[in-house]
Formats: structure tokens, C-alpha cells, sequence
């Protein structure tokens, strides 16, 4: 094993959260300017030993337990590396990425987790096969989830994703910009999937009319993402922010930063993930980009990133 350091994205999902669960199609972007990352130092430790402090974690890997998700993503990579036994290192996890907030932070260490491992053992992994794994660390987290982080993440470039197909790269001529504000804390994504599937069987048809609308706007919003026809994908944000709503997952906070950014000027916006907390995006252009950042914060958001 020799040293070595790798790193992965955090993402947002532009169109069709929870309408992905039920068959329809996705948009993630990547955004690359928030990293987790692994480093792993070989040394004198009695074993693997992972430190990560942002989550004021550092355990032997052989301490883990079996359902631990970093302990996995570890475990996975040194399989693929066909070794048996861990080798006496540190492996050492640091991620800017907030945690459950719908920005895949979970994927994003366990994509980094697995390059660094493996680019360590001399055995870096193809896309698909991390893609792979990753998918099995992202069970761990959130149960049975559709694949369209570990995608966006593993790939680093916009997705469009529809569950069981292979997703597909897609190439706009302009990356859209947007502001990522935090609108506090969020269950878990499973607790609102479970909550969306409940509504859906108490009411199946008015729901799949829902998904069906918000897969006509991925539609659309691809579309408009590869024209560079910005305006017009701001207001699919909108629109489909709007049938968020009406599936139940939006909170007062996120609907109050979603219209204090449009008041302000942005495109469109709309929450991100699965909602009941977590991030709302608001699409802007150069100009109208810091008067929508200051809006948001004056609208209660508790931190403002840019994608
Ligand atoms: O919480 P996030 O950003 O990973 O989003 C979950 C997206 C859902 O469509 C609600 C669930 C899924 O598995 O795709």
C-alpha cells in the first residue's frame, strides 16, 4: 500500500426527487466545488484505522460494526483490492460537505473512501464498478434508494437518471448557476419517502398524476439545460417546486426562501432532495447572483453555498 489522497462532489437534484422513485426521470448536477475527501497514510497503527474528524469518529475497522456505512465503503474497497487482511494505515476523512441536507454527503465520502483505498493497492476502479459499490454503501444509508447520488457523484458531471436504466451524461453548454441555501435540518430521506409511498396508496391516482407532471418537467428541463435556455429552466424550477408541495414535502421555511429568492430576482427555485429541511436551490444569473444570496440569508437560511 503506498499513500494516496482522492476526493468527490457534492450534488444537488435540479428536477424530479421522489417522482424518481416511482420510474420517472431525474436531473442531478454535480457541484465541484464541495469536496469530501480520504487520505490514506500508510503507518505504525495496530491496524486500519479510520479518523474522521468532522463527525468526531476514529475507530479500528475491525471495532466497526457490520452496518457502520464508512466501515463498508472501507471493507468493499479493500475486496476489490483482494485483500484479506487491512493493512496498518490511517485513513484519514474530512468533508465540507453538510451532512443531511440532501447535497449527497454519504456518497461523496463513500466515492472518495473507495478511490482512495483502492488507488492505494494499486487497483483504482472503473466508474461503473465504483458506481457500484458506492450503490451498496448508499443502502446502508437511506435503504432503497434510486442510485441518482452515487451517479452524479461517481460521473462529476450533470446526469439524467431514470431508476433501472442506465443513466445518461448531459452535456449543457453552460453549467447553471445556482445558490444552495440551507433551510435547517431534515429527517431522514427514507422518513420521507415512507411518507410520500403512504399518501401515494391512500391516494394512487392524484399521485401518479403528480409524478407524471414532474417527469414531463425533467422532460423539459433537459431540454432547456442543453439549449442553455435558462429562463425557461427557471421556471420549471418553479413549477416543479409547486408539485413538491402538493406531494407534501415542502416545509413554510423552504417555501419562504424559495419566494424570497424569486422576489429577489433568481430564475426559478425550488427545494432540493427530499425535503421536510435540508436545501432549496435558486437558479440565477452573474448579476442577479448577489442580491438573491442576501435575500436568502434574510429570509432565515442558515448558510448560503454556491454550485
Ligand atoms: O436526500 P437526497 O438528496 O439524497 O434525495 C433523495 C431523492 C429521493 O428522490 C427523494 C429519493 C431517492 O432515492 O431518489
Amino acid at each position: 500500500m503506498k499513500a494516496a489522497r482522492a476526493s468527490a462532489s457534492a450534488k444537488v437534484i435540479l428536477v424530479g426527487e421522489h417522482s424518481v422513485v416511482y420510474g420517472e426521470p431525474a436531473i442531478a448536477v454535480p457541484l465541484p466545488a464541495l469536496r469530501a475527501e480520504a487520505v490514506l497514510l500508510p503507518g505504525e497503527e495496530e491496524g486500519l484505522r479510520l479518523v474522521a474528524a468532522d463527525l468526531r469518529r476514529s475507530f479500528l475497522l475491525r471495532h466497526a460494526a457490520e452496518e457502520d456505512p464508512l466501515a463498508l465503503a472501507v471493507r468493499l474497497a479493500l475486496r476489490a483490492c483482494g485483500l484479506r487482511e487491512p493493512p496498518s494505515a490511517r485513513l484519514v476523512i474530512r468533508s465540507a460537505i453538510p451532512i443531511a441536507a440532501g447535497l449527497g454527503s454519504g456518497a461523496a465520502v463513500s466515492i472518495a473512501i473507495l478511490r482512495a483505498v483502492t488507488a492505494a493497492c494499486g487497483a483504482p476502479l472503473p466508474p461503473e464498478r465504483l458506481n457500484a459499490l458506492a450503490y451498496e454503501v448508499e443502502k446502508r444509508y437511506h435503504g432503497t434508494p434510486s442510485g441518482i447520488d452515487n451517479t452524479v457523484i461517481t460521473w462529476e458531471a450533470p446526469v439524467w437518471f431514470v431508476r433501472g436504466h442506465t443513466p445518461q451524461r448531459l452535456t449543457p453548454p453552460r453549467a447553471p448557476k445556482l445558490l444552495i441555501a440551507d433551510g435547517g435540518p431534515a429527517p431522514a430521506t427514507r422518513v420521507m419517502v415512507e411518507g410520500v409511498r403512504q399518501r401515494f396508496e391512500s391516494a394512487p391516482r392524484r399521485y401518479e398524476a403528480l409524478f407524471a407532471r414532474m417527469g414531463a418537467i425533467a422532460f423539459e428541463a433537459r431540454a432547456a439545460l442543453e439549449t442553455g435556455n435558462l429562463a425557461a429552466l427557471g421556471w420549471l424550477l418553479d413549477e416543479n417546486h409547486r408539485l413538491l408541495q402538493a406531494i407534501g414535502v415542502s416545509t413554510p421555511r423552504l417555501d419562504r426562501l424559495v419566494e424570497a429568492a424569486r422576489a429577489a430576482g433568481a430564475l426559478g427555485a425550488k427545494l432540493t432532495g427530499a425535503g421536510g429541511g435540508g436545501n432549496v436551490i435558486a437558479l440565477v444569473d452573474e448579476a442577479g447572483r448577489e442580491t438573491v444570496r442576501r435575500a436568502l440569508l434574510a429570509a432565515g437560511a442558515e448558510r448560503v453555498l454556491e454550485g
